[in-house]
């Protein structure tokens, strides 16, 4: 059997932000086009905004596998990427797989923020709606109706894309759940320095706590 090399990927708060993510968007899905269930998405909206808000912090001050300036490359280096996808072994995501967290992130951000200033013209008109004219009110509702194709879409690619490389023999989504991550012994990689994902959680309610205390 093949000796390998145990790297501390993703830290607790890596981890619990994805698959809160996983979580809330299905119940912003479930609870978005009723409207019974349009309170209870206002405030799955505003947990999904906390979440995005602490992923972008944790990108600046947390673990290094998590910061944007540890991951992200060069449109030459995704260019590079794609010319051999499975060949190298890479801490973090990879070149082409950092843009797509980026598009996700934005997305899900746009969503959040839309939906803000969304009036379904029925029973509920957004926290910060009053704060723009109607006509802009009225184009942001139709973006976050639209929007969420979009993000549908960018989720369809990145399962592929985990399907792909779990096809392919790279463990992706193990250490997502473990933290952990098992390369060769002879890999080019180093151990990323790692923040306890404790104060990512701590991070994420504040944000959640003053996010309430103003949009709720
Ligand atoms: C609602 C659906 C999903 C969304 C919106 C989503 C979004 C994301 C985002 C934003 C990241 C970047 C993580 C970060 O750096 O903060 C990510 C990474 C990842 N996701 Fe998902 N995800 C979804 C579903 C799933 C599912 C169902 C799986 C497993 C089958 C999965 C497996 C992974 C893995 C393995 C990574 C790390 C990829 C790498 O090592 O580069 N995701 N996802
Ligand atoms: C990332 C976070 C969010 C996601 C993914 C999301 C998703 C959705 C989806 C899928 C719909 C149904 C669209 C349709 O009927 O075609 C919807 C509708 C709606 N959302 Fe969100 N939403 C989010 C955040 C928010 C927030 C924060 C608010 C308000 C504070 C909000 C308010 C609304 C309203 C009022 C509607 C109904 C619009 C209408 O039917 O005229 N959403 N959302």
């Amino acid at each position: 059997m093949m000796n390998t090399l145990t790297i501390k990927l993703w830290d607790g708060f890596i981890r619990s932000f994805h698959w809160l993510l996983v979580v809330v968007l299905a119940g912003l899905w479930y609870t978005g086009g009723d409207i019974d269930y349009i309170d209870l998405h206002h405030q799955l909206g505003l947990v999904m905004l906390a979440l995005l808000l602490t992923r972008i912090m944790w990108g600046i001050v947390g673990s290094q596998s998590a910061r944007f300036s540890y991951f992200m490359r060069s449109p030459i280096a995704v260019w590079q990427y794609f010319k051999a996808p499975f060949k190298h072994e890479y801490v973090t995501h990879n070149p082409a797989g950092a843009y797509m967290v980026i598009i996700m992130l934005a997305l899900l951000l746009s969503q959040a923020i839309s939906g803000l200033f969304t009036d379904d013209a029925i029973f509920f008109r957004g926290p910060l709606a009053h704060l723009v004219s109607n006509d802009m009110v009225r184009s942001l509702t139709r973006y976050h109706k639209q929007a969420f194709d979009y993000i549908l879409i960018a989720i369809a690619l990145h399962l592929v894309a985990i399907f792909v490389y779990t096809v392919m023999k790279k463990r992706l989504v193990g250490p997502m759940i473990t933290g952990r991550k098992a390369y060769p012994e002879n890999a080019q990689v180093n151990q990323p320095k790692q923040r306890h994902g404790a104060f990512g959680l701590v991070l994420l309610g504040i944000n959640i706590t003053w996010i309430f205390g103003w949009l709720s």
